[in-house]
């Protein structure tokens, strides 16, 4: 009796031992990473599953209650997706985030807190008013850049700042990007300058195929790009751009999507891979490095938008292929989840401060809540429709 509750006990410690989190199991790495300017850093390296976006969809997993759809729901918590620093008060939280990344993973971080934000919509407008780029350099960029200084062995990825450039070429007719565009210049450029750290990749955000894609706006938008990378000195620790971010495009699909429409002859790049033929080819001749990381965090069902343009809570959307090194093209250095599916990109509220009429579209799922905060139906939705399934 006694021997065999001895042995149930140590039965019970063995299995919850191996039953740990896998967080648990692996080590940080014990000496400070180097990641070459050669060196694709996703070779090698899993993308961190953070503990912020773990958080949001346990939660969102108790509230479910169907059964099959709850366990396919548990799986995305072990998804490696970016952690978006959009605010400075989310800043005291990064370092705990981060730090509990293992040697064989690399961590994901979206700057994204630009005087100005969200030059051409609404719905993300910042904390940080056109002309308080010196409050983005000292109370933003520069805690964020002591924080990863202080955790020198730990691989860190880092998306810069989402469809600011990309604004500042498409949109320089509207009065709200004209204000915006010389902070973003020297605000990326500060970024890009003060974060050429030994263990960070940056990949400074492209659009996508839809947007810089089009064969008139190639070379302004490789320039755009290759100017702030320049005006930072050129840092080794810049990779390349980062595509689709919290976008719908497909990585590859003949015909695209919108290349039968009257303008398709306008653009060359129809789907990511065509995107990042060209604009590869646009960034290496304006003289920056041309490697991308492809967003495929909600691309999974294509044909549900009424225009390339539409991009806020698109319906029907699904959760694409999962974080992987394997692109199966060599300027593609990971496919990446950077927009942590569930979090909406908008609020369909039309009295709302933020709302913007893209969120109020036909293709857009209503009712959805301000950018950022959770949305559990639509969450499930991206569950259902997954391709790969879970
Ligand atoms: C929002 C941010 C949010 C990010 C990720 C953006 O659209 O403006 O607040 O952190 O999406 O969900």
């Amino acid at each position: 009796m006694r021997l065999s509750s001895t042995f149930l006990s140590l039965s019970t410690a063995i299995t919850a031992v191996l039953a740990a989190p896998s967080v648990n199991k692996r080590a940080a790495c014990s000496s400070a990473v180097t990641i070459a300017q050669s060196e694709n850093p996703f070779s090698g390296r899993t993308l961190h599953a953070n503990a912020k976006y773990r958080e949001e969809v346990e939660t969102a997993v108790a509230a479910i209650t169907d059964s099959s759809l709850k366990a396919k729901a548990a799986k995305v918590a072990d998804v490696g997706s970016f952690l978006w620093l959009d605010t400075i008060s989310t800043i005291p939280s990064f370092e705990g985030y981060l730090n509990q990344t293992s040697c064989e993973e690399i961590f994901g971080v979206v700057i994204y807190d630009l005087p100005g934000r969200d030059c051409a919509a609404k719905a993300s407008n910042g904390e940080l008013a056109t002309g308080q780029l010196s409050t983005y350099k000292t109370q933003y960029i520069d805690p964020i850049v002591s924080i990863i200084k202080a955790n020198p062995n730990i691989a860190i990825a880092a998306v810069i700042e989402p469809d600011s450039l990309p604004n500042l070429v498409t949109n320089s007719n509207l009065t709200t990007c004209q204000s915006a565009a010389s902070e973003y210049r020297e605000g990326v450029a500060y970024a890009l300058k003060q974060l050429n750290l030994p263990n960070v990749a940056m990949y400074i955000d492209a659009g996508h195929g839809g947007w810089l894609g089009w064969n008139d706006n190639l070379t302004p938008g490789a320039t755009e790009l290759a100017n702030a990378y320049k005006n930072a000195g050129s840092p080794s620790s810049v990779h390349g751009v980062a595509s689709n971010v919290a976008g719908w495009n497909a990585w590859i699909k003949n015909p695209g999507e919108f290349e039968n429409t009257p303008d398709g002859q306008y653009n060359k790049a129809q789907d990511e891979s065509r995107y990042v033929q060209y604009f590869g080819a646009a960034l290496s001749s304006a003289g920056m490095p041309n490697h991308f990381i492809i967003d495929t965090g909600r691309n999974a069902v294509q044909g549900l938008r009424l225009e390339w343009g539409d991009w806020c809570n698109v319906k029907g959307a699904g959760f694409g292929v999962r974080p992987t090194e394997t692109t199966g093209n060599s300027l593609a250095d990971a496919f990446v989840w950077v927009k942590p599916g569930g979090e909406s990109d908008g609020t369909s509220d039309s009295s709302a401060t933020r709302y913007d009429s893209f969120c109020g579209k036909d293709d857009a799922y209503k009712p959805s809540p301000e950018a950022g905060t959770w949305n559990q139906a639509y969450f499930e939705e991206l569950i259902k429709n997954a391709v790969p399934s879970f």
